[in-house]
């Protein structure tokens, strides 16, 4: 059957791979406000026609509402991008994920478009030493940005019981793949191109986190689509190991044309307040309904940092 997908934030690097995948399903329309998705990663969906592209704000109730009517499915990825941005602007989360979450809820209830898939975040766990599963919720966030996708996730739980929406909320380990727009290899590629002689990390490199390839979690986010079906499903989608910081910049100074750079470590165990430094994500549940993540966070890791050079280093091709 033919679906009608609505992407909030579809320019950006998930939604970008999102509607590679929507595109084989029906008509899509990226709804985008580019202030940091660019057409150019969707421009072969533009050109073939399969996807249209609308420039909005989330936070345009009115130009959201009128946008998505007619759709079948919205999956809303919009969110601010950095979660350490929060530090310096302190309504950042709370406009860019809580409210700009609200508006996309409140459409579809104005819309009538019943099903929703919302990105949220590892980070909603908070910092404990646990491997975190659905239902562990004792430790709160210890960031805005965590703490915007908690309040997402609660506001997504009370539009399902009072408006009769479905949705599917999934959280993620940090994403990584071409078309990055933020994290940790990507900012370490770019220090490099900068310096040539030294690469800054935040933190004593010891952080490790669960990496989680950008098509294993598009494929994550339709397989539970496709395969869940209780009103209000929750699941994590991550890979089961981890990936030290240490690690992540070790590969990217061997994959830079600066293989003689040094590393130096900021120190801290973390690289800045509200910073998880270890996470470990338990993908069982999504595992029992028969999806596991292709490749694991060693891997994702070394692709990503692959991909992601070769945007950064153009002429070293
Ligand atoms: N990348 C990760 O590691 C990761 C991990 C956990 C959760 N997430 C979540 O996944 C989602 C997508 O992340 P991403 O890495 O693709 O980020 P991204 O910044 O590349 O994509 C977000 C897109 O939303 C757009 N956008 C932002 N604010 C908007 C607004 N108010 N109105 C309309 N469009 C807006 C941006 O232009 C961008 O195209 C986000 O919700 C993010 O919090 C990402």
């Amino acid at each position: 059957m033919t679906l009608r997908s609505f992407v909030v934030g579809g320019a950006g690097f998930i939604g970008s791979h999102m509607v590679d995948r929507l595109v084989l399903r029906g008509p899509v329309t990226i709804y985008d406000n580019l202030s940091v998705g660019k057409p150019a990663f969707v421009a072969d969906h533009l050109a073939s026609g399969r996807a249209t592209l609308v420039q909005g704000d989330a936070l345009d109730l009115d130009r959201l509402c009128e946008a998505m009517a007619g759709h079948d499915l919205v999956v809303h990825l919009a969110a601010n991008p950095e979660a350490r941005w929060g530090l310096e602007r302190t309504r950042l989360d709370l406009e860019q994920g809580t409210i700009a979450t609200y508006d996309v809820l409140e459409a579809m209830r104005r819309t009538g478009v019943p099903r929703l898939i919302f990105s949220s975040s590892g980070t909603m766990y908070g910092e404990t030493s646990k491997t975190c599963a659905e239902e562990d919720l004792g430790a709160l966030p210890i960031s805005l940005y965590g703490a915007s996708k908690m309040a997402g996730e609660a506001l997504i739980s009370a539009f399902v019981e009072c408006f009769g929406l479905q949705a599917f909320i999934f959280r993620f380990g940090n994403v990584v793949g071409p078309r990055g727009t933020h994290g940790a290899a990507l900012d370490f590629l770019r220090k490099l191109r900068d310096s040539k002689v030294e690469l800054e990390v935040l933190g004593d490199g010891k952080q490790a986190k669960p990496y989680l390839f950008v098509t294993d979690c598009v494929d994550g986010m339709l397989f539970g689509l496709d395969h869940a079906d209780a009103r209000l499903n929750i699941h994590n989608l991550a890979p089961s190991d981890t990936t030290s910081v240490a690690r992540i910049a070790e590969l990217c100074v061997a994959a830079s044309p600066y293989q003689d750079a040094a590393i130096r470590y900021t120190g801290g165990d973390r690289g800045w307040p509200g910073d998880v430094p270890r996470s470990y994500m338990n993908p069982e549940k999504l595992a029992t309904l028969g999806f596991r993540v292709k490749h694991s966070s060693d891997e994702a890791v070394g692709m990503a940092v692959a991909a992601l050079a070769k945007e950064v280093f153009p002429e070293a091709r």
